[in-house]
């Protein structure tokens, strides 16, 4: 047991926690100890069964988790009032059989509660669900570009612009249709949810294309609907759907009805309703990146918001002339025309080839170098995603490609682009804490 205090979520290694009960010998030792006695996720900071320990001690050492079983605290409200006012703790909840009224008032607390679970538990779920509270809480809260120092060490000389702060909200995007915007976003989506990083994916063609590639347990509604007629918490919570396997994973698909697809089209930015602002209505549930498959660029405002609302663009390319014309396009569009509306710094618009093979004509140097002969500069190419001929066929059956046999090229290309993008995403060489 240490008294000094650690900076919160800055660590790679095993998450920080302080247990916290009623009853030490009873309760914290029998039973939730051995539930977090796993080294390579959990480092167990402290423990206590005494209310003005745990109030000081979790102030003092803060640790990233504080899980807590509630009856040790005097009343709901006092339990209720420290988690709201608690700084870079998340906390997991478990509350006894006699305080089951109280759930919703503690899923209230949404800066830091991460969990609330009624007694009898199971414990594995709680400690899942703590690794993942800890993974989201890192991803979203750190704040350098990942990708900058990438950027610099492949030489180029870029002015290094304001850093990304928060949630990674990355807009995929092309003015080029097919470019496989909608494939790489749903496989990262996958990825980082194996992670234990809480996602959000946002479909967004008409119709959705997370609907036909990942699988019959997605449906064509709910959908955005629900918050565009009710732009609040619940219009939000009720448009989502959860891919069945994927506890950390939501997704958000575009209406499926046109006429209300094309009414929110006509909305502005600045409106209540609007599509910008349906965006920026996630950043309520604390997600650890929020990917924004697109539409190509042409008049929707469906791409244009979530241009708007995105902090990171990735453009996704097929190496050949067409797309490095639509590339360019793309790039002016967001580095001159939209700049003084969009919130992507310079440094963090990107781009990823697709469809790649050996018989390509044009790479990676040579798709970069051709059109910064024309424009003077070309984002970093973050991956290069292999052509892979089953892959229209896996996703018809709702395969994903990050783990379907034969895609394992794409699904490292995936990893990687995830580990670059979204900070504590574990590289391919790095994959201890995958379960
Ligand atoms: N690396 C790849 N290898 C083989 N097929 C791919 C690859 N990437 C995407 N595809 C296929 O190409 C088609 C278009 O992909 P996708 O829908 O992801 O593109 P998109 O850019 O989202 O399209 P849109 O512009 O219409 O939104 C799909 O059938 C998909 O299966
Ligand atoms: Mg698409």
């Amino acid at each position: 047991m240490t008294g000094n205090p650690e900076p919160a979520f800055s660590e790679n290694g095993p998450a920080t926690l302080y247990l916290a009960g009623p009853d030490m010998g009873g309760f914290i030792l029998p039973q939730m100890l051995p539930a977090y006695r796993d080294d390579a996720r959990f480092r167990v900071v402290s423990l206590a069964a005494e209310w003005e320990d745990i109030k000081r001690q979790v102030t003092q050492y803060r640790p990233e988790v504080l899980v807590i079983e509630a009856s040790v605290a005097p009343g709901p409200d006092q339990l209720k009032d420290f988690l709201n006012q608690m700084v870079g703790t998340v906390a997991m909840v478990i509350l006894p059989p006699a305080w089951a009224k109280f759930q919703g008032m503690f899923q209230g607390v949404q800066t830091t509660v991460r969990g609330v679970y009624l007694s009898p538990v199971n414990w594995a779920a709680v400690a899942n669900a703590t690794y993942s509270a800890v993974a989201t809480e890192r991803a979203r809260t750190a704040t350098a570009s990942p990708a900058a120092s990438l950027y610099r060490t492949e030489g180029l000389s870029r002015p290094n612009t304001t850093a990304v702060v928060g949630t990674r909200t990355i807009a995929f995007t092309s003015f080029a249709g097919g470019t496989g915007k909608s494939t790489i976003a749903e496989a990262m989506a996958v990825d980082l949810a194996r992670q234990h990083i809480k996602t959000l994916l946002c479909s967004f063609n008409f119709p959705a294309a997370a609907v036909g590639h990942m699988g019959q347990n997605l449906h064509f509604s709910p959908n955005a609907t629900e918050w565009l007629n009710r732009p609040t918490v619940d219009g939000f919570l009720a448009s989502l759907q959860h891919p069945r396997g994927l506890d950390d994973l939501d997704v958000l698909l575009a209406p499926d009805d046109p006429h209300v697809l094309a009414s929110a089209n006509g909305r502005k930015a600045e409106e209540a309703s609007s599509i910008r602002n349906l965006i920026f209505a996630a950043y309520s549930f604390n997600y650890g990146a929020i990917l924004l498959d697109l539409p190509p660029f042409a008049d929707s405002m469906w791409a244009l918001h979530g241009l708007l609302a995105a902090n990171v663009a990735l453009l996704v390319c097929r190496p050949t002339l067409h797309d490095q014309f639509a590339a360019i396009h793309a790039y002016r569009l967001l580095s001159e025309q939209l700049a003084a509306q969009v919130r992507i710094p310079a440094d963090a618009i990107f781009a990823v080839l697709n469809f790649t093979s050996s018989e390509d004509n044009i790479n990676v140097r040579s798709f970069q170098g051709d059109i910064a002969k024309v424009v003077g500069r070309f984002p970093p190419i973050l991956e290069a995603f292999p052509h892979i001929p089953s892959l229209p066929r896996l996703q018809s059956v709702g395969d994903t490609p990050v783990l379907a046999a034969g895609c394992e090229a794409f699904a490292q290309a995936t990893r990687s682009l995830s580990a670059k993008l979204v900070p504590k995403a574990v590289s391919r060489n790095n994959l201890f804490v995958l379960m």
